[in-house]
């Protein structure tokens, strides 16, 4: 078991960085919050094949938790993390502690309207403008040429995508599709909140995501088949957030039949609120 050396503060990263920089070598970053599982290596993965030297952020971002969401509680492991990373080849993992990354007098925020708004947005109000000033910091920070993150968090990426071009960073994202368990959940570092029971029918909202994108491929209405899925997925026990049928670039909402969209959804197992989504048309393979 290799676990690499984590990098703490913005001088040691960047002190590292230029070298690299220095000697024609191009640069990948993988923001996470640790708690590293196979979602997360699918995108080191990729990282890989995109840039010369890989980089891994951990940070459990404040910020983007609401006062009654579970930042306390949110899954670390910081020594597992660095074994799972070191194994995987990764350069560089940089673990800021807050005061690195939000200094005494702290007052700058990265905000954006209209993508933020609705969706996760509106049940998180916050959430994103704390994911855009931490990722902002991070591109800043680092500097990549390509930074990857997962189509899990779907409104997430394109509130990334958004961030980067209004402010001109001169950055590449790059997308990793879901990592999911063999019975279709979703790989998430909030799985481990769910009780045996719930795990048992935490597939159940995979499943019938996928019914509602099958439905909308044969031509049935936006409507209708949403409330379908939202009829099975209450009646298997889930607290049903939204489940929706959106414009894949812009999330906006989409009526009747439909070409091209996402689905995403959200919704309550007990405490535990899953996220998940899948693109109309589904992949053939
Ligand atoms: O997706 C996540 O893990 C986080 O939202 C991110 C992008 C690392 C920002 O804290």
């Amino acid at each position: 078991m290799t676990a690499i050396d984590p990098t703490r503060t913005v001088k040691d990263l960047r002190q590292q960085l230029a070298k690299w920089r220095a000697a024609g070598e191009t640069i990948a970053l993988v923001p996470t919050m640790g708690a590293i599982h196979f979602g997360h290596l699918s995108l080191v993965e990729l990282a890989k094949s995109k840039g010369d030297r890989v980089v891994v952020s951990l940070f459990v971002n404040p910020a983007q938790f609401g006062p009654r969401e579970d930042f306390a509680t949110y899954p670390r492991d910081e020594e597992g993390d660095l074994v799972k990373l070191g194994e995987a080849g990764v350069d560089l993992v940089f673990v800021p502690d807050i005061a690195e990354m939000y200094p005494k007098g702290f007052s700058t925020t990265v905000t954006m309207s209209d993508l933020t708004e609705g969706l996760c947005g509106a049940a998180r109000p916050n959430h994103f403008n704390g994911v855009a000033t931490v990722v902002t910091k991070l591109l800043w920070q680092v500097a990549p040429d390509v930074a990857l993150f997962g189509e899990k968090d779907y409104q997430q990426l394109l509130v990334v995508r958004r961030l980067v071009h209004d402010l001109n960073i001169p950055v590449e994202i790059a997308a990793a599709p879901i990592v999911r368990e063999e019975d279709g959940l979703a790989i998430s570092s909030r799985n481990a909140y769910l009780s045996p029971d719930q795990r048992k029918r935490a597939p159940i909202f995979y499943q019938t995501l996928r019914e509602l994108a099958q439905d909308l491929e044969s031509g049935r209405g936006c409507d209708s088949a949403i409330v379908k899925a939202r009829y099975k997925l209450e009646g298997a026990g889930f607290r049903v957030d939204y489940v929706t049928v959106r414009d894949p670039d812009t999330l906006k909402t989409l009526e009747g039949p439909v070409k091209r969209a996402r689905v995403l959804a959200a919704a309550y197992l007990g405490q535990t609120r899953l996220i998940d989504n899948l693109p109309v048309p589904l992949p053939t393979s």
